[in-house]
């Protein structure tokens, strides 16, 4: 539509009245996320910490292997073949840290317990750019050499038939799956388009949005067709009584009922997103899996009678931007497909867990519920999180051991392990010798956990160094200098590091070749301000 310039409040409308899950938002959305490629996580600042650390990998490995057990005991009702592999899907995978962590530690159970279960991941994305980063990691060639791992260009709203695998060719349609289909969904339900709606005296009313900037000398140079606008844009949103509700079974009959549902509860709901991408996933893959689907996922959002009832943001913006996810409705779904919904019982809506399954009953599955008790709901990532963020801004004379402890409760956690970099150089000086022997420990420790998304993240790994050299354990300081370029992390520190650590061993001829390489690295950023001396 034209651009309606509000002369009032400077206010520049770019969209009115439209039915939320049409706006034209998700074209937005789309762009953005196919103009940043990886740099999304890096540049852009998508949040990915939550569902990317080793502690999630961990709980979703041991959710996957609990739902392996079921299978096992249900191999002949359920027609299990162990021959044929199972295929786990990530949907819109991201950075691919979490599927590194997720793989590394379902590989090592499996191992443990000697499960004979054939695995093939399947990370895809709607952006090339992702693929490809993926293609080229290095961290990725050995699943890939074996088999374990495959790529696939998605688009949730691209419902073909199968998805094509880029390195084996397989097309994975309902033909080819023979065991049922493991999905992985972080940050993604609340990427993919929603609709809103609200009840007022038992009636159900439709929203419709309406988007607008504010104009300023900065906002002057906007294109509302160019993502970078999407920070700046104010949402307005007004209700309109809904006449039929079964216009919405257009697509799934199932969604009348879930709003029917709302507005016969409910005499009053300030407003509730509808996952409408949520379904459409959920649906295109019941087809595509013979409705033999597991379903793991998180994302901010509401699981309760209670959150449905309050006034909780469902609109955050970044570069990007996410919804809040009706995890309520979602349940509702799963439920009247003969399946079931496990969700995460915090009350805490910036992150749901939830693990679903499409067609067995709750009790036919033990171990995957037990599983689900036992990580993701007894302790979740978030949780952690508020553990170190408490310690960091609380508690800033921490003793050696106690952060080893908390890195260590993140199941070795790289991001807290730099978060704490300083702190930990700062008390290493007085530390006990069994604390610098647990030190080191975890300085490996984290380094096995950690994949590396963008080049500059070298600067971690040099901080490894700088503790095991500051340790006097030259040799280990200087191969984790040496990981550090070859991440790219080419930054004349490095060298100079290198250079120290071999004149500390006594070593002056290769110690020299170092100061070389770094001077003459030095001379060729000539123009950048940083001194080598
Ligand atoms: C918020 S990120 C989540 C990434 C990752 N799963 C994580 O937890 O960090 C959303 C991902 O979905 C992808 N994506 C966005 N829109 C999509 C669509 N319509 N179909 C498929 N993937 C999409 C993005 O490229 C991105 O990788």
């Amino acid at each position: 539509m034209s651009q309606i310039i509000n002369q009032n409040d400077e206010e520049i409308y770019f969209e009115k009245n439209a039915i939320l899950s049409k706006s034209v938002l998700w074209e937005l959305q789309k762009k953005a996320y196919c103009q940043f490629g990886p740099a999304a996580w890096q540049a852009k600042n998508v949040p990915f910490y939550l569902t990317s650390n080793p502690l999630i990998a961990r709980h979703y490995a041991q959710i996957v292997v609990g739902f392996f057990r079921d299978c096992l005991a249900l191999r002949q009702s359920f027609s299990i073949d162990l021959k044929q592999p199972f295929y786990i899907l990530d949907l819109g995978a991201g950075t691919g840290r979490f599927a590194y962590l997720f793989l590394n530690e379902l590989f090592e159970m499996l191992a443990n317990l000697k499960m004979p279960f054939r695995i093939c991941y399947v990370m895809t994305d709607i952006v090339e750019a992702n693929i490809e980063f993926w293609k080229k990691h290095d961290y990725f060639q050995a699943f890939l050499k074996e088999g374990f791992l495959d790529f696939a260009y998605y688009d949730h709203t691209d419902r073909k038939n199968g998805l094509d695998l880029v390195y084996s060719g397989v097309k994975l349609t309902a033909d080819v799956l023979r065991n049922p289909l493991l999905v992985i969904a972080n940050y993604f339900f609340d990427t993919i388009p929603h609709d809103i709606f609200c009840v007022k005296g038992h009636v159900l009313y439709e929203g419709r949005i309406s988007l607008s900037y504010k104009k300023t000398k900065e906002s002057k140079i906007l294109s509302t067709t160019d993502p970078s606008i999407i920070p700046h844009i104010i949402h307005h949103v007004e209700y309109f009584p809904v006449e039929s509700i079964e216009a919405f079974d257009i697509e799934d009959p199932e969604y009348s009922k879930i709003l029917k549902s709302y507005a016969q509860e409910y005499e009053n709901i300030p407003y509730f997103l509808f996952p409408v991408g949520a379904f459409q996933v959920i649906r295109y893959l019941r087809g595509l899996s013979n409705d033999r689907l597991l379903f793991l996922t998180g994302d901010q959002g509401i699981t309760s009678d209670k959150q449905l009832l309050e006034d909780i943001p469902f609109f955050a913006k970044h570069d990007s931007f996410s919804m809040s996810v009706n995890y309520h409705a979602i349940e509702a779904y799963f439920k009247q497909s003969k399946g079931f919904c496990l969700l995460t019982s915090s009350s805490d809506h910036k992150m749901v867990h939830m693990a679903a399954v499409s067609c067995l009953g709750k009790n036919e599955v033990p171990e995957l519920r037990e599983a689900f008790r036992l990580t993701l709901d007894t302790f979740e990532p978030q949780d952690y999180f508020k553990i170190v963020e408490t310690a960091f801004n609380g508690w800033k004379d921490s003793n050696l051991e106690f952060m080893i402890k908390l890195i260590k409760l993140g199941v070795w956690d790289p991001i807290n392990f730099n978060l704490f970099f300083s702190r930990i150089r700062e008390k290493l000086a007085s530390a006990s010798e069994k604390e610098r022997e647990e030190l080191i420990t975890a300085i490996h420790q984290c380094w096995k956990k950690f994949f590396p998304v963008h080049k500059d993240e070298g600067a971690f790994v040099v901080n490894l160094g700088v503790l095991l050299y500051d340790m006097k354990q030259y040799d280990e300081a200087i191969q984790y200098f040496q990981y550090a370029l070859k991440l790219g992390y080419e930054e004349p520190l490095v060298f100079k590091n290198i250079f120290l650590a071999y004149q500390a061993k006594k070593d002056p001829e290769t110690a020299r070749i170092w100061y070389e390489k770094g001077l003459a690295l030095h001379f060729k950023n000539i123009n950048q301000s940083d001194s080598y001396e």
